[in-house]
């Protein structure tokens, strides 16, 4: 396969990401057997990891979608969040499991939890493909972690930069 110019080190191989997500998928249809999920995904970086976890999802489940977008630069969150896209739907009483790509500094997250706390869901967890565990500035509460990852700005998998590279089947660094 062709290393695209812009593209480091590959930290998460596509056989990596296919067999993680399949094990996620089961944990996630172990815990909430007999219970149905209402998926919510974080545009857009969420949506290879979403269409791919939700194939290995067994109990019944519908999914909905969020767009938020963070103030900052590009590579940096600063925590405040506007809502670009909001639930088709009220979410009181059901179980919601959050779908996000990446949880870096964890402002956007405790955003949404807040935000989707506030509706009153029966439950509410997260299921994150990465985190980068060195760059939290806020602990957050996530049950299904797919990779922890170092402090580096990566792409691909539906991740990233400038709108650029989602369409990489690997989770790459950017070169510096
Ligand atoms: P946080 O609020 O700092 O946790 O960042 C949240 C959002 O920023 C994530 O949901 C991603 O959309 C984006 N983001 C953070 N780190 C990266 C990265 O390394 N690559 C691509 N997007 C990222
Ligand atoms: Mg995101």
């Amino acid at each position: 396969m062709t290393v695209h110019p812009e593209i480091g080190e590959i930290l998460v191989q596509s056989d990596d990401l296919r067999h993680r997500v399949r094990e996620l998928g089961r944990q996630i249809s172990d815990d909430y057997e007999g219970r149905p999920i209402l998926l919510v995904g974080v545009l857009k970086g969420a949506f290879f990891f979403l269409a791919d976890l939700m194939r290995h999802i067994e109990p019944d489940c519908e999914v909905d979608f969020m767009a938020v977008s963070s103030y900052g630069s590009s590579t940096e969150s600063s925590g405040v969040v506007r809502i670009l896209k909001d639930l088709e739907a009220p979410i009181e009483g059901r179980d919601v499991l959050i779908v996000e790509d990446i949880v870096d500094s964890g402002l956007t997250l405790s955003y949404l939890m807040k935000n989707l706390g506030a509706r009153e869901p029966a439950s509410l967890e997260v299921c994150a493909l990465l985190t980068k565990p060195a760059r939290f500035k806020v602990e957050p509460d996530i049950k299904y972690v797919g990779f922890e990852i170092a402090d580096r700005f990566v792409v691909g998998y539906g991740l990233d930069h400038n709108q650029r590279l989602r369409n990489l089947p690997y989770v790459a660094a950017l070169k510096q």
